[in-house]
């Protein structure tokens, strides 16, 4: 078996079909089908929903809720599409009815939709899938599954990768949605070989902070949607909830008032957000002072709109004088201190001004106006020393010293 294909045999006997060519016109166009779990955030992330016959990773740190997601994803699909079976090689079967007790999942239609084994062999889970049919197929983990006429310990390369590709096998050929649990080692690569990256259809990764309760669904590669989208949830008493306003979420994690903290907008993918940005006691010159920066609601952004916020809180910080918490800031800042513009300025903007943000401070614009957004007052600053001047009044000799130096 080799690249997979899920448009291409929609269910079938396993012989495969003798490929042909055609012209693209005689083609016949394959918008997938998708089975929405219903859970908003976890659709997007999908594409709008899973695709049957395809395999999704997912991938997360040890305790971070991925098998909470998935029981929840399969009791949305057995609401609505069909039987679900959940193979776990993690825990006994009544571990995880006891999960779904806390979930509150027993009383609806998962109580009798979804079936539980505690299976790790994939040659038995594949039986047992062809012979009860399910729409989807969960197997948590693949680090515990393994093929049993295959040597080699559970979690090895070679018994992940043939794990890996039966299940694929069984996707393509049963037209069964499969979604695989991969744990992720400390340095974010997932266990076991990178080669199960490149074999499945789709990677999510449940990302966030374990003793911090926001969870982050991105999709690292997706054959059926972008790898842009977003979802954003709340691990809670019963389970992850939807966070439909992940700014606000985001914000409410700061002290607004404090000296170092400011809020910067910032975008993943096709989504703005807001997040508070702290830089913690830096003394009086930054040159002889450990400093300390966090981001609020323990996220990992790479975003580089986020460098202005992150100065103007170090300078707040440097000055123990507070910001304005009306106000939000957004830029990159240059070797120099000039600011650059960046993508997305009046979409950040705008979700700035939702959430009640009356000023907001950005790099002058390379076209010659500064967006204009309702109720919100953009100040451009050229450079760093401007934009300390717009949020925490003007830079005096002395104080400005500890800075970078700017470019006028
Ligand atoms: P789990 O889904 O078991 O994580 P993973 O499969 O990624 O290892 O969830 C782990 C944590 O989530 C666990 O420490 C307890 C917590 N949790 C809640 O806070 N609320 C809940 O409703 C559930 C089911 C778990
Ligand atoms: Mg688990």
């Amino acid at each position: 078996m080799r690249e997979p294909d899920v448009r291409r045999k929609p269910s079938g006997s396993g012989t495969p079909d003798r490929a042909v060519p055609q012209s693209l016109n005689g083609l016949r166009e394959a918008e997938p089908i998708r089975i929405p779990s219903g859970i908003g955030e976890t659709d997007r992330v999908l594409g709008g929903g899973l695709v049957p016959g395809s395999v999704v990773l997912v991938g997360g740190e040890p305790g971070i809720g991925k098998s909470t997601l998935l029981l929840q994803v399969a009791a949305g699909l057995a609401g609505r599409a069909g039987s679900v079976l959940y193979a776990t090689g993690e825990e006994s079967a009544g571990q995880v009815r006891l999960r779904a007790g806390r979930l509150r999942l027993l009383d609806g239609p998962a109580g009798d939709r979804i079936s539980v084994v505690a299976e790790s062999e994939v040659g038995r889970i594949v039986d047992l899938a062809r012979a009860t049919r399910p729409i989807a197929l969960i197997v948590d983990s693949i680090q515990t599954a393994t093929v049993e006429d295959l040597e080699g310990p559970a979690g090895s390369v070679g018994q992940v990768r043939e794990c890996a590709l039966r299940l694929m096998e069984l996707a393509k050929q049963d037209s069964i949605a499969v979604i695989v649990v991969g744990h992720v080692t400390k340095d974010g690569s997932l266990a076991g070989p990178k080669t199960l990256e490149h074999l499945v259809d789709a990677v999510l990764s449940l990302e966030g902070d374990r003793s911090a309760t926001l969870r982050l669904l991105r999709a690292t590669k997706n054959r059926f949607g972008s790898t842009e989208e977003l979802g954003v949830f709340e691990m809670a008493e019963q389970g992850l909830t939807e966070v439909t306003d992940p700014s606000r979420a985001f914000l409410a994690g700061a002290d607004q008032h404090a000296p170092g903290s400011v809020a910067g907008a910032t975008l993943e993918g096709s989504r703005p957000l807001l997040v508070a940005v702290l830089g913690k006691r830096a003394g009086i010159g930054l040159g002889s002072h450990d400093v300390y920066a966090n981001l609020a609601g323990g996220l990992q952004l790479e975003d580089p709109g986020l460098d202005l916020p992150l100065c103007l809180a170090l300078a707040s910080s440097l000055r123990d004088t507070e910001v304005s918490r009306d106000l939000v800031a957004i830029g990159e800042v240059g070797l120099l201190g000039e600011l650059r513009p960046v993508p997305g300025l009046e979409r950040r903007l705008r979700e700035a001004a939702r959430l009640g943000f009356t000023k907001g401070i950005v790099p002058v614009s390379r076209k010659g106006s500064a967006p204009s957004v309702d109720g919100l007052e953009v100040l451009e600053a050229s450079n760093l020393r401007d934009a300390i001047g717009h949020a925490l009044g003007p830079v005096a000799g002395r104080a400005a010293r500890g800075g970078p130096r700017d470019s006028t």
